[in-house]
């Protein structure tokens, strides 16, 4: 089973996934991590960003492997390095390259198959996964995710006021929103979820009680 959970950033996908995942004993899938990998990769290797051939050979034979939040490119830990100010900023233009998401799109399907999870990203619902059994787009107000991104930013010892990261977060959305291949929308047949006001742990229960009853309606 997949469930699909796509939605802006600070919307609080990666905490929620990460524990709706451990509640149901399926595994996780954050695929933004595979965007911060590529984009890491092209930067210590001094790769014109806007080399899309050379951004889709990356794509195509990075190794990526995850324990939990460990995030391993080539078997060496990256988590940290993938998640600075530097790379958020740059990863625009891999996010974009069709050829890229194409690459990457394959290979969450490739793990996906290996079992029950749940996977994290922008495109989830609509372009990695159509067919998951249960979908959820997650959104908050632009303060209440630009509060939680400064916390977290706060927490591994980068200090930024929430003006700043708000100023940060507009940029990316309009990015997430506007690309032509993969751009960050709702399913459909998603069911959108506000996390505005709410604790990780309600929003966790809220989740697990819509996937729950997807699997109680599921056709033998
Ligand atoms: O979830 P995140 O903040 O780690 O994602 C980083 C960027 O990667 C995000 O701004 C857009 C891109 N991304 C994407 O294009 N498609 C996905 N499925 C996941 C992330």
């Amino acid at each position: 089973m997949i469930v699909a959970i796509d939605g802006p950033a600070g919307a609080g996908k990666s905490t929620v996934t990460r524990k709706l995942a451990k509640r149901l004993g399926f595994m996780f899938l954050d695929t933004g991590a595979m965007y911060r990998a590529v984009t890491l990769v092209a930067l210590e290797n001094e790769i014109p960003l806007d080399d899309n051939e050379q951004l889709a050979e990356i794509a195509k034979t990075i190794e990526l492997t995850f324990d939990e939040d460990t995030v391993f490119i080539n078997g060496q830990d990256k988590s940290a390095e993938i998640r600075t100010p530097e790379v958020t900023r740059k990863i625009k233009s891999v996010a974009d390259a069709v050829e890229v998401r194409e690459h990457l799109v394959a290979l969450q399907r490739r793990i996906a198959a290996t079992g029950d999870f749940v996977s994290e990203g922008r495109d989830q619902g609509t372009v990695a996964f159509p067919e998951a059994e249960c979908k959820i787009f997650l959104t908050a107000s632009t303060r209440f995710r630009a509060i939680r991104r400064a916390l977290q930013l706060k927490e591994s010892g980068k200090n930024v006021t929430v003006e700043e990261v708000i100023s940060d977060m507009n940029i990316r959305d309009y990015n997430d929103e506007n690309r032509r291949v993969g751009r960050l929308m709702k399913a459909d047949d998603a069911v959108e979820v506000n996390t505005d006001n709410k604790t990780i742990n309600d929003v966790v229960d809220e989740l697990e009680q819509i996937v729950k009853g997807r699997i109680a309606n599921a056709p033998a």
